[in-house]
């Protein structure tokens, strides 16, 4: 079969990594699917730097054009990250005919839909199966093994540096910002986490994964996103207790009635297995009406790992050319009829909440009142014993299902009765992930 040339864009962790993969791995890929792959060019601002194994200088520039409009590579892989100079690239070399590999979730999750139709008027491929859950197949799986499948459900630890935070809290039973320094310290944090602990790259991730499984266009900014800093050892520890453990979850759903994306933290039971998802391993649980439950585990980043999806990409970019085809895998971005949109207040969800009431008689009944106003019901409830009189005292309440709204009103309601309620409450969703 005729040769396929690659030229990568970007030569940090990810995309040094690609290009040894490509490299070491090729001649086994070649026995798999009979395509030599040619590494062609690679093209990195800073060529002095450590690349992690011997890359042939005679295939390195620091011109990302000179990849682009070379004639012989048809495969373009971005990894330069960020949607700046990296979106000007991806769309000029979708622009010169070129089939586009990228993991860049940030970037796909602010203009995918510009860049898929930019794809498809060129006739080429776009993908981008390592933007999400890095290693782990799970675009793959979305769109290849599960075509048949209306979604009902995914749920995705989808973010490395937070899962290794909340199991180490668990573990050690010690704050957030004394387990994030240590990160940082050891590198599995960023230095600048925000867009890790703040939920924003998983938020990027559920907006990536909305559109393959609704296949409706999402805006990120009307996605609710909490993240993990405000988690505070007390909350870990009355999960534990409880029987849940706090994860740091995407939650998308949808039923007859429309479909739902959310990113925050959720107790779900100790025994489930995304709940036995420790360290900064990545797991995505996907239901489809036709299979049932699904559940994909693996490293959701870091050099190998990522490298092994934007490889698999390559191929599939390739086996394409091989075939004179694009799309050959067709990915439903625009779903007719759309499913519609469920606002945030309007979710089902059961809560977990730490209230702080006043010691004194008749407080428990009043917030029970309170809740039972907006028609939410009190499942369980745990104060130990605090002999604290006339102090305010920590209660744990677990609720039944109730829209979000009518919690929010509820509590916002206690807020203003500061001689019954502290205003420091602490509201957390809570799921069973029965199927
Ligand atoms: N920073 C991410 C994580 C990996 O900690 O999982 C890239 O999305």
């Amino acid at each position: 079969m005729k040769t396929v040339n690659v030229g990568i864009l970007g030569l940090g962790t990810v995309g040094a990594g690609t290009a040894e993969t490509l490299l070491k791995q090729g001649p086994l890929m070649e026995a798999r699917t009979g395509i030599p792959l040619v590494l062609k060019k690679a093209a990195d601002l800073d060529l002095g730097r450590d690349f992690g194994f011997e890359i042939p200088k005679e295939i390195l520039t620091t011109d990302a054009q000179e990849v682009i409009n070379d004639p012989d590579i048809q495969i373009v892989v971005e990894l330069i990250g960020g949607t700046g100079i990296a979106k000007k690239l991806v769309l000029d070399a979708l622009a010169a005919k070129k089939s586009v590999v990228t993991a860049n979730k940030a970037l796909l999750a602010e203009h995918g839909t510009e860049l898929m139709a930019a794809a498809e008027a060129n006739g080429v491929d776009l993908f981008f199966e390592a933007a999400v859950a890095g290693g782990i197949p799970i675009i793959k799986a979305l769109r290849e093994g599960l075509v048949a499948n209306p979604i009902t459900r995914i749920c995705g630890i989808m973010n490395g540096t937070c899962n290794y935070i909340l199991t180490r809290m668990e573990r050690e039973g010690i704050d957030f910002e004394v387990v994030l320094k240590e990160a940082q310290e050891l590198g599995y944090a960023e230095a600048e986490p925000s867009l890790d602990v703040d939920g924003w790259d998983t938020a990027h991730k559920a907006v990536i994964l909305s559109q393959i499984a609704f296949g409706v266009p999402l805006n990120l900014e009307d996605v609710p996103v909490d993240g993990i800093r405000g988690i505070d050892p007390e909350d870990v520890k009355n999960a534990k207790e409880l029987g849940y453990r706090i994860k740091l979850l995407a939650m998308l759903d949808q039923s007859e009635k429309g479909y739902s994306v959310g990113v925050q933290p959720v107790l779900i039971p100790m025994d489930h297995m995304l709940s036995n998802v420790h360290m900064s391993f990545n797991a995505v649980l996907v239901d489809g009406e036709v299979v049932d439950e699904t559940l994909y585990y693996g490293r959701g980043a870091g050099r190998l790992p990522t490298a092994s999806a934007v490889v698999a990409d390559i191929v599939d970019a390739a086996r394409d050319l091989s075939g004179d085809a694009h799309a050959r895998i067709p990915l439903s971005w625009n779903a007719n009829p759309a499913p519609a949109w469920i606002p945030p207040e309007e979710r089902l969800e059961r809560s977990y909440l730490r209230l702080f009431l006043k010691n004194a008689p008749g407080s428990l009944a009043k917030v029970a009142e309170k809740l039972g106003s907006y028609g939410i019901s009190i499942t369980s409830l745990v104060q130990h014993e605090n002999d604290e009189e006339g102090g305010f005292v920590p209660v744990v309440i677990v609720t039944h299902v109730a829209t979000v709204g009518a919690i929010q009103s509820a509590l916002a309601d206690l807020a203003e009765m500061p001689h019954l309620v502290e205003p420091r409450m602490v509201r957390y969703r809570l799921e069973e992930l029965n199927s």
